[in-house]
Order: structure tokens, then sequence, then C-alpha cells
């Protein structure tokens, strides 16, 4: 059962405190039984050998953070968002963060509320039940592994571009694009996607560290494109500001506005909730979790605007609407062709660190479902250094295979589709929480939170419909399949339903 925390309070109020939430418990508790299973407890100890080593500080949570958010979204992404939206991306990209911060201030009360690897399936599994936590790990397994695909695929491109214009090299076509694109493999995606798989084999911290270096590098490359492009900004290019308006219409079959690019430059946003997958790693969690989640998700989103509010100022919309690399594209245009050779090349050496955090949320989440019995047991065991070895390769596999064959184009969609699920969940179950157990001592509370858990859910779900159709119905059908799996296998096999 649930394991209180008690603190600095007198016994008796402690007592009355836990009677009170005791009574809320048995009836939501008997509530959501039937509906959606059983319920995962809140705290437990894990057995000998099946316990993560507690190695990360918030230094190294908060480089997980933004090593997970700055990546792909910010590099390439912004051009395809200011051609749906116009400059109007901008509001894409303050709108995504707004509710990207209110999902953030859920993820940092649910990550130290319960402090256990495995973040929105985790808690969607204590707070909603067994169905529900599945299908939550069923959705991140988009969320994670098809970003760590579409980063690995998006690093290729950079990195044959700039081989390309910088050594004057070319690589053979067929080992450059997936079979669908006239080539056999993606092969620099596959090799990154393994490259990563090997960092994270060796340990956590490890890896970590050598992310907190590769964030340097990231937003000293931004910040010289900001602080170089803005004197080049041209008022007039902010007019016409939503030339689509702004929950859009459908050109050529394509949804188009300040929504469609808010649903598409939402890949950017996300990340930060990885640092609450390392949450039974982290030295002291209340601290770690709040500085490395709420931190992160600051620092990115100032970048952003700032990078974006240059970007759409500097260029005409148009003219970094189908740009691979708009970033390098616009400081060539104003005349600093070295500086855009050295962004590029940044993103080059950076954008591993993207796959980095979300190949190690991924492997934690399988690790948490096998631990609990709703996938093969065999794969949760961790390694000497407290590294679930297994589970990481397989992972890694899974994704150098996404990578190197499958299409870039709407894995990114797919990978939001996920996120979204996730990020409705975990607001949810933080609301169902605080109702549940009102007086539970916790170390982070969401500030209004009824106010901010519903704008998260809402938020998420008006940027889920901007999606494309395909998108969506390619989600429900991802969900379907997960609901057939888990009937045959996971609710058989639950720890839970073994341990009575
Ligand atoms: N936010 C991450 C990126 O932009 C997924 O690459």
């Amino acid at each position: 059962m649930v394991n209180w925390t008690v603190d600095s309070r007198s016994k008796s109020d402690t007592n009355r405190i836990r009677n009170g939430d005791r009574r809320r418990g048995v009836l939501f508790k008997g509530l959501f039984m039937g509906l959606f299973g059983p319920l995962k407890p809140l705290h437990r100890a894990e057995e000998d050998g099946k316990a993560l080593a507690k190695t990360l500080s918030w230094p190294h949570l908060m480089a997980l953070g933004i090593g997970g958010i700055i990546g792909t979204g910010i590099y390439t992404l912004t051009g395809v968002g200011a051609g749906l939206a116009g400059p109007g991306v901008l509001v894409s990209f303050a709108l995504c963060g707004l509710v990207c911060a209110c999902a953030a201030l859920c993820y940092t009360e649910m990550s130290t509320l319960i402090p256990a690897a495995g973040s929105a399936y985790t808690y969607t599994y204590s707070a909603i039940g067994e169905v529900a936590g599945w299908v939550v790990g069923w959705a991140l397994i988009l969320e994670y592994s098809l970003a760590c695909s579409s980063v690995a695929v998006g690093w290729s491109a950079h990195l044959v571009g700039w081989l390309n214009e910088g050594m004057g090299l070319q690589l053979p076509a067929f080992l450059l694009n997936a079979p669908h694109a006239g080539g056999l493999v993606n092969l620099p995606a596959v090799l990154v996607s393994l490259a990563v798989m090997g960092l994270l084999m060796i340990g956590a911290r490890e890896s970590a560290t050598l992310n907190i270096l590769l964030v340097i590098i990231k937003i000293v490359a931004l910040g010289a494109f900001i602080v170089l492009g803005l004197p080049a900004i041209q008022a007039g290019n902010y007019d016409p500001f939503a030339p689509y308006g702004f929950i859009g219409q459908q050109i050529g079959g394509e949804k188009v506005g300040i929504m469609a690019a808010a649903a598409i430059v939402f890949f950017a946003f996300f990340g930060f909730d990885a640092v609450s997958t390392s949450a039974e790693e982290a030295k002291k969690p209340g601290r770690d979790l709040t500085i490395g989640i709420l931190g992160s998700m600051a620092v990115s989103t100032l970048i952003y605007m700032l990078v974006a509010g240059v970007a759409v100022g500097v260029a005409p919309f148009q003219e970094i609407a189908n740009s691979a690399e708009p970033l390098p594209h616009i400081l060539r245009e104003i005349g600093y062709p070295m500086v855009a050779g050295l962004v590029g090349l940044a993103a080059i050496v950076a954008l591993p660190s993207v796959i980095l955090v979300m190949m190690y949320g991924q492997s934690r989440i399988f690790f948490v479902m096998a631990r609990d019995g709703l996938l093969p047991q065999a794969v949760a065991k961790v390694n000497k250094k407290g590294s679930p070895a297994l589970i990481t390769l397989i992972t890694g596999i899974f994704v150098a295979i996404f990578a190197g064959f499958v299409p870039l184009k709407e894995i990114a969609a797919l990978s939001n589709a996920g996120t979204l699920i996730a990020f409705i969940a975990v607001a949810l179950s933080m609301i169902i929480l605080r109702r549940r157990f009102p007086n539970l001592p916790r170390t982070f509370k969401t500030p209004a939170y009824l106010l901010v858990g519903i704008a998260a859910i809402l938020g998420c779900a008006f940027i889920f419909y901007s999606l494309p159709i395909q998108s969506q119905l390619f989600t429900l059908i991802w969900m379907a399949i997960g609901l057939v799996v888990y009937f045959s296998y996971g609710k058989w096999h639950s720890r839970l339903k073994r341990e009575g």
C-alpha cells in the first residue's frame, strides 16, 4: 500500500491527514479499479538488483532537459513552421511554450511526488489505473522512439550537407536514404543511433556529463544566430503577420495557419519530460527535478522566441519555408558564411544529445514496464553500474531500424501525437491525485493546480486536433494495437495481478 512520507507535523496531525486521505483514496480506488484496472502504489521500494543507481544531480538533469528540448525542432522546423503560419509562427512558438510550461508544472509535481522511473506511464498507472498507464506507455514509444529516429535522420541530412558544402565529399546516395526515397538505408542515421545506444550502455552519469558539453555548444550556436541576426531585422518582414489566420484553412490538402504550425513546432518543446524519467536516479529528487524540469523549459522557451523572432524578421517567411537548414541559410544571406558553417557544424555535433536524452527516456520506460510485468520480465535486469543494459540495447536497435528505413516526413507529427497524449495523461493524473490525496506532503505543488492542469489538457487537445489528419488516424491505430498487446500479454503477467 501507499508508503506515507512523514514530514515535520506532529504525530496526531500526521495520523489525521493519513486517515482523511485514506478514506478518499479508498473511494477513488473503488471508482477507478473497475474501469481502468489496478492502481500502482505511489511509492514502492524496488527489489535488490532492480533499482537504478542514484548518480544524477540537478546540473545533469537541467542539461538532460535542455539536451532533449533544443534540437531538430528549432534547427529545422522553424522554417516549416514559418511556411505554415508566416511570421505568426512566433505565436505558435509562444502558445506551445505556454502549454508546455503548464505541462512542465504538472510533470514537476508528479515527478517529485512519485520519484520513480517511468514518467507519464508510472504517474498514470498510479493515478488512473493499469490500462490507462499501459496506453500512455504505448504512446510514449511514439514520442521517444520516433523523436530519436527523426533527429537521427535530421542529423544525417545535416552531416551530408556539411560534407558536401564544406569538404566536397559525396557519399553514395543509396546509403543515405530510406528505401521509399530511392535508397537502401540511411546509414549515418543508423550509425548515430547505435553510437548513442553504446554511450547509454556505459552508464547514465558518463552520458549525462558529455551531454552538458553538447548543450553548451547548442546554446552558443543559437546565441551567435540571435546576436548576428538582430541588427539585420527588417520590420516589413513581419507584415502580414498571420497570412493564413489562426485556426487556419486547408491548402492543397494540408492544414495551414498558426495552429497548424503549432502542431509541428510543438516538436521543438518536448524533451523536458525526459528529465522526469530519470527521477529514480536523482540524488535529491525534490530539488534536482524541480530545477531540472522548470529551468530547462524556461531557458529553451526564451531562446526559441528569440531565434524565431530573428528568423522571420530577417528573411521573408517564404524564403525559409522550404529550407532544411533555415538558420545557416539566413546567416549566409546576411553575409556570415563562416558562422553559417559553424552553426551547421554545431547542429551535427550537438543533435546526438537529443537522441541521447530521448533514448535514455525510452529505455527507462521500457525498463519500468517490464519491471511491472507488462512487458517480459527478463529484459528488466540492471547491470553492475545500475544501467538497464539489455533494454537499452533493444531500444537502440528499434530506433536505428526506424531511422534507417522509415521516412522522416510525418515522423515528427507522430512523435508529437504520442507526446500530447502523455502530457494530457500527466495533467489529469496530477489533478486526480490532488483530489485523492490532498494532504499528502508534496515537495513541489503546481500553483493554481486546477487551472494549470485544465489549461495543459485543453491546450494539448487543441494542438492534437491541429495535427495532420493522417497522423491522428495512425495514432488511433497505434493505440488500438497497444490495447491488443495489453489484453494478450500485460494484463495476465502484471506484477500487481500476481502479487494480488
Ligand atoms: N525537442 C526536440 C527537438 O527539437 C525533440 O529535437
